[in-house]
């Protein structure tokens, strides 16, 4: 595979982790929050943004079905593996690396309200609106970005490059 070209570089995606981070210890103002990190993807920036939050903060994690081995969306999403505690009362802030369709993200949401949580919100650290098939909210972003395969910063492309610094462009029919 020819390497990713660059589309947003390691400084620029610090330089906003620092900023979302800043806007929710503001918006929370000190209350405890659950932050719930979405499996694979989100793994990367969950760790980055976590640690500059200011507010007591306590970290779990779902799997859900994404695309597995391809590149395009089947529409399906299923819970991999669930939290493993409680949320009812809790202030809620869902973590994705990316909101495509925004199925997977619709379906999260709709799945955590019926826990009763105190708040339910979301953050991501990538959008591709123009790819959206359902009005999912995003309370906070990072980036919207153009309707191309990114890789990096705990994305990745068949399982491979997550460990990149930055965000790339791959072509996915590019083996
Ligand atoms: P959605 O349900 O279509 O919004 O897709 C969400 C999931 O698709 C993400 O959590 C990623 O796992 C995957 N995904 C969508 N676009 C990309 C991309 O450009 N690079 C890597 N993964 C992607």
């Amino acid at each position: 595979m020819t390497n990713p070209r660059i589309l947003i570089s390691e400084a620029d995606i610090q330089q906003r982790v620092r900023e979302l981070a800043a806007e929710i210890s503001a918006d929370y103002a000190g209350k405890p929050i659950t932050l719930v990190g979405v499996l694979k993807g989100a793994f990367i920036f969950l760790a980055d943004l976590s640690r500059h939050l200011t507010m007591p903060r306590s970290i779990e994690f779902m799997a859900v079905s994404s695309y597995g081995m391809r590149t395009t969306s089947t529409g399906a999403v299923r819970v991999l593996m669930d939290l493993r505690r409680s949320i009812e009362g809790k202030h809620v802030l869902v973590v994705e690396d990316i909101v495509d369709t925004g199925l997977t993200l619709h379906y999260l949401l709709e799945l955590l309200a019926t826990r009763d949580p105190a708040s339910l919100k979301t953050c991501a650290l990538v959008r591709k609106k123009e790819r959206h098939e359902v009005d999912v909210r995003v309370d906070y972003l990072g980036f919207d970005i153009p309707n191309v395969w990114v890789v990096g910063y705990g994305l990745d492309h068949a399982e491979d490059l997550r460990a990149l610094p930055y965000i790339g462009v791959v072509d996915p029919d590019d083996e």
